[in-house]
């Protein structure tokens, strides 16, 4: 960490905003006033912005730790992100492009949204899905996915969205966790060329999951429909989406929502094995989804907006559906992976599709940095005019690669810091108006409180610690799906009266943030979190494996790799084929995402003499360093063993 501190922290270039963008940028100095003088005041103005069935009573309620926004309140959803733009002349704008990786385009036009979005609500009532019922939505980067999720929003329903790359596993305890009555998958999806078996993982899924009445399936390979290969529908159970679409008119009511009724559910890695279950609720989130999303990307009707995040994290959730939507923008949505057919498929598709404004992640600019300049090279970008960055820290090679290569020296960046919990943007630049330093998220968004605090939890202005919020701020989660305990020894106790997000971060003498990363047990593997637990439990349920311990380690293009030191049962060999076995049973178990990238197999773990496994040790070691104190371990000499083997395989 110190190193890394001090590269930050050498990082002396500056960028101002440039003129021509100030000049006509939706945020200015004032925003920042005006929310200083009184932040409750200024949210009740953002959330003014949106369209109130019943306006509320109290902007808000803080019973630290649970916070109310604008009490009293009812509006839906979907309804402020479609039906109050048809009267006017978003009506026929497009409200989604759409491209496959295989290539095949959809547009749909605000007009064409509403009218699916309502059929889709109806099919989901005629199912039997009524206000607060949980509907699980497991699907490849289609026009559906987002339909699926406002549908729910239209009739009150809650939807937890589950990536698409989990496993069968995964998808089960998720569903059961929220009780889901529905879901909603595909036949497939494409990823790399790949045709990803989705209903079929499904199906292995809902072989364990007694609350599902109904599985609703999109169509998304061509005359996929009767490939039993893909999608094998069980009577009575599972119905073509298509076919429930066709049957259905497309009026359908908003549902009136109470500000505080849940919107979605939303599963997330913490450091136990048990994912949690993050709750959003209706009005605050949309509110500050909506305001962040016209500030910090300074959307203007002409904009296309591409946010490259799949609609199974929170990005997907706050800045490809509700917040662009709740603006009335036009967003790009691009199923597959940036490098299929070819390198050159993001710059490609900038191109074709006149992007205006870019939102990706850190590992990806790597990887971008890495294939070359050649490909964005061979392309027109220079409908590009902003950009941003979120996931993880974004080092300032990155940084200035992207702004050089993609932004063409003139597009501002701005590095977003948020997380799942916290619903949408909380420290960022406004494009415009903050001069950005490489590396920096630079300062919170106007109405947001952040506080450094040392490790009593002392308030400190500058110099390293940890990254807290101490008021509370309307996307805010509301709890942990039906572990109220959980929300508040996980966020609440370390520094009691403060939100901690996990993550350590400095100040320097301007008060720009410099976000560190996690001082968890949690990992930022390629902008995916992952608890090193989840995987760890993975691990020992193999067959062969005594005991496991996860790590992350330093990696050029994902940020965090994941290291994995094993000691087997007595009996069991370490053998390369294990290893793989062990990977894939990872990938089985909880999904690619979590597949280790480095397997260890060790007779012992370093463990304290109170039998604590010292994971800094073992970091240490995957990243090749001298080692560290050893001297409270119970058997200093299991870790030169384990150095001496790493050094092997290194060598
Ligand atoms: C963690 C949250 C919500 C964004 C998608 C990830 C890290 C996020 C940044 C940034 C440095 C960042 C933090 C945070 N992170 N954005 N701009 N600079 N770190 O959401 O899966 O909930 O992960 O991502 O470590 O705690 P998530």
């Amino acid at each position: 960490m110190d190193a890394q501190l001090s590269t930050l922290l050498f990082e002396q270039r500056r960028f101002p905003p440039p003129p021509e963008f100030a000049a006509s940028a939706n945020a200015g100095e004032a925003l920042y006033r005006s929310a200083e003088r009184d932040h409750e005041a200024f949210w009740a103005e953002q959330a003014r912005a949106l369209h109130w069935i019943r306006p509320w009573d109290r902007v808000l309620e803080w019973n630290p730790p649970h916070a109310k926004w604008f009490v009293g309140g009812k509006l839906n959803v979907s309804a402020n992100c479609l039906d109050r733009h048809l009267d006017g002349p978003l009506r026929n704008k497009a409200a989604l492009i759409w491209e496959g990786e295989p290539g095949d385009r959809r547009v749909l036009t605000y007009w064409d949204l509403a009218r699916e979005v309502r059929k889709a609500a109806n099919a989901l009532k005629r199912l039997g899905v009524g206000k607060g019922d949980r509907v699980a939505i497991y699907m490849p980067l289609v026009p559906e996915a987002a339909i699926a999720m406002l549908a729910c929003a239209r009739i009150g329903a809650v939807h937890s969205v589950i990536f698409g790359g989990f496993s069968a596993e995964s998808v089960r305890d998720r569903v059961n966790d929220a009780e889901a009555k529905v879901l909603i998958t595909a036949d497939a999806g494409y990823r790399r060329g790949q045709v990803l078996p989705l209903k079929r993982m499904a199906d292995a899924a809902m072989a364990g999951t007694p609350s599902i009445r109904h599985c609703v399936v999109v169509r998304r390979r061509p005359g996929g429909e009767g490939d039993e290969a893909f999608a094998q529908m069980t009577e009575g159970r599972d119905h073509w989406w298509h076919r429930l679409l066709d049957a259905e008119s497309a009026e359908c009511e908003p549902t009136p929502v109470d500000a505080e009724d849940l919107l979605f559910i939303l599963y997330t890695s913490g450091t136990t094995g048990k994912p949690k279950g993050i709750v959003h609720t209706t009005g605050g989130y949309l509110t500050q989804v909506a305001a962040t999303t016209r500030y910090v990307f300074d959307l203007k009707p002409e904009d296309v907006f591409w946010c490259t995040a799949d609609i199974g994290w929170v990005t997907g959730h706050s800045y490809v559906v509700y917040g662009p939507l709740a603006n009335g923008a036009t967003v790009l949505i691009y199923e597959g992976a940036p490098d299929w057919p070819e390198r050159d498929r993001f710059w490609s598709l900038v191109e074709r599709h006149g992007v205006t404004v870019l939102y990706t992640a850190p590992t990806a600019i790597r990887a971008f940095m890495k294939w070359g300049t050649e490909h964005p090279g061979r392309h027109d970008l220079s409908s590009l005019r902003l950009l941003g960055s979120v996931g993880e820290p974004i080092n300032p090679e990155a940084w200035i690669w992207y702004h050089t290569h993609i932004g063409g020296g003139r597009c501002p960046i701005v590095d977003t810091w948020w997380q799942t919990e916290t619903g949408g943007i909380m420290i960022t630049p406004l494009p415009g108006v903050t001069t950005t330093k490489p590396g920096s998220a630079t300062t919170p968004f106007p109405g947001i409180t952040a506080e450094l605090v040392d490790t009593a939890g002392t308030v400190i202005t500058k110099g390293g610690g940890f990254l807290t919020l101490p008021e509370p701020w309307p996307g805010m989660l509301r709890t942990i799906y039906r572990d109220d305990q959980r929300y508040r020894d996980t966020y609440w106790s370390r520094f009691p009266g403060r939100y901690f997000a996990g993550d350590g971060a400095k100040l320097d003498e301007d008060g720009y943030w410099w976000i560190l990363g996690r001082v968890d047990d949690v990992l930022n593997v390629a902008g995916h979190r992952i608890g090193t637990m989840e995987v760890e439990s993975a691990l020992v349920e193999h067959s062969s494996v005594a005991e496991a311990a996860v790590v992350g380690r330093a990696h050029e293009l994902k940020g965090q790799a994941l290291a994995a030191f094993v000691t087997l049962k007595d009996g069991q060999h370490p053998t390369s084929e294990l290893k793989d076995d062990l990977k894939a049973h990872v990938t089985q178990k909880i999904g690619a995402i979590a597949r280790p990238d480095d397997i260890f197999f060790s007779a012992d773990l370093p463990k304290t003499r109170s039998g604590k496994i010292m994971r800094r040790l073992l970091k240490d070691i995957a990243e090749g360093r001298a080692l560290g104190d050893t001297t409270t371990l119970a058997d200093p000499n299991v870790v030169s063993r384990l150095k001496e083997m790493y050094e092997e395989k290194e060598g």
